[in-house]
């Protein structure tokens, strides 16, 4: 998507197969930097430290991980620690093992010497097929919103939680695809944007790009969309998910389940947008066995942002000494999702639904 009219992707593969770029996540929105990964380990680092972010876009950037580490070492035991390594860094998206499970089994029919090209080839294709993924999921989700706007007849307010985004993503995003594409189809979207504690993901990278593209938002509070909601001021939710189980239980950023809560109780449709590479068809029940990532808990009891002579600045916001907690990760069940907004359509949450999409996963059902 565009930042201030210029297109752009979340990582870019350099074409001699030795590096990729991507956009430094913790340094937005007020900071625009480009960052170069050229081993195995700078892949880890940045996946764990949240450089890159977002369930499809670490799955991309673990298959890029995974082809720089066998420049080193494309044995098996190479191919082994490569994919041991990454998918240690972050462990609810299922995307990252998707991703690697992929690139890892296709490795081994190749000769050695050409397995590192092989992989970056293969990375490369993991990305572009997210990036129509993403579009696709758009299209679909846009025509729910369209049908929403007509029956409504004037601007419709979408809420979203976290960033699901293209910065989440390779491009068009999962949750936001649809308001971009809407956006662009001149369908008048306002988007209500969680702020998304502790990292803030939603007022630092959702209203970036919100604002680099011109979708008209405003941040509030996470606490702030139950009552919303009760005052009829959010026609629809949608946000993105990091793990969706074959039931249709939707993993995603902490916060969201609360969000599901106060739209069941006020009867406002809502909708979870993701990619195939998502689903996790092994798992029927998220709530027992969706691992949930527990992050550092200085993300909680600090804050990092800018002062107004425009340095940085990270200050305590917690009581010294009081425990902190800090689960990154909810689990939605099934009852409380409208639907599951896919590249193949708009499936209702359940495994009915899923499998009607997916109708080559039913011998595994
Ligand atoms: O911890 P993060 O920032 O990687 O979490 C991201 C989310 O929870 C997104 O909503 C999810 O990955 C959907 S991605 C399009």
């Amino acid at each position: 998507m565009n930042i201030d009219g210029k297109p752009y992707r979340t990582i870019l593969p350099a074409a001699d197969g030795a590096s990729v770029e991507v956009i430094d996540q913790t340094r937005l929105p007020f900071a625009f930097e480009l960052k170069r990964l050229a081993t195995l380990d700078e892949a880890a680092v940045a996946i764990r430290t949240m450089i890159v972010r977002g369930a499809p876009l670490i799955g991309v950037t673990a298959a890029y991980g995974l082809a720089l580490g066998l420049r080193r070492d494309a044995s098996d035991a190479g191919i082994d620690h490569a994919v041991e390594t990454l998918a240690a860094t972050r462990p609810t998206a299922i995307n990252l093992r998707w991703a690697l499970d992929r690139v890892a089994a296709k490795l081994r029919e190749v000769a050695l010497p050409e397995r590192a090209a092989f992989a970056f080839a293969e990375a490369g294709r993991i990305a572009e097929e997210d990036v129509e993924s993403c579009h696709a999921i758009g299209r679909h989700g846009a025509a729910i919103l369209a049908d929403l706007h007509k029956a409504k007849g004037r601007r419709l307010n979408v809420l979203t939680h976290c960033n699901a985004g293209w910065l989440a993503t390779v491009d068009w995003g999962t949750a936001l695809a649809p308001i971009y594409v809407a956006h662009e189809a001149g369908i008048p979207v306002h988007v209500y944007v969680d702020e998304t504690r502790p990292r803030n993901q939603g007022a630092a990278l959702t209203a970036f790009e919100l604002n680099a593209h011109g979708v008209p938002h405003t941040v509030i509070a996470d606490n702030a969309g139950g009552h919303l909601m009760q005052h009829g001021e959010i026609d629809v939710c949608i946000v993105g998910s990091d793990r969706t189980t074959a039931s249709g239980d939707v993993c995603n950023k902490i916060g969201t389940y609360l969000k599901a809560l106060a739209a069941s109780d006020n009867r406002v449709p809502f909708y979870a947008a993701l990619p195939f590479s998502t689903i996790d068809w092994t798992l029927d029940d998220g709530v027992a066995q969706i691992p949930i990532e527990e992050r550092d808990a200085r993300e909680v009891s600090h804050l990092t942002g800018r002062l107004a002579d425009g340095g940085f600045a990270t200050i305590e916001v917690v009581s010294p000494g009081s425990p902190v907690a800090n689960p990154a990760f909810d689990v939605t069940p099934a009852r409380l999702v409208t639907g599951i907004i896919t590249e193949r359509g708009v499936a209702s949450a359940d495994a009915e639904g899923l499998l009607s999409l997916y109708p080559e996963r039913r011998s595994e059902a």
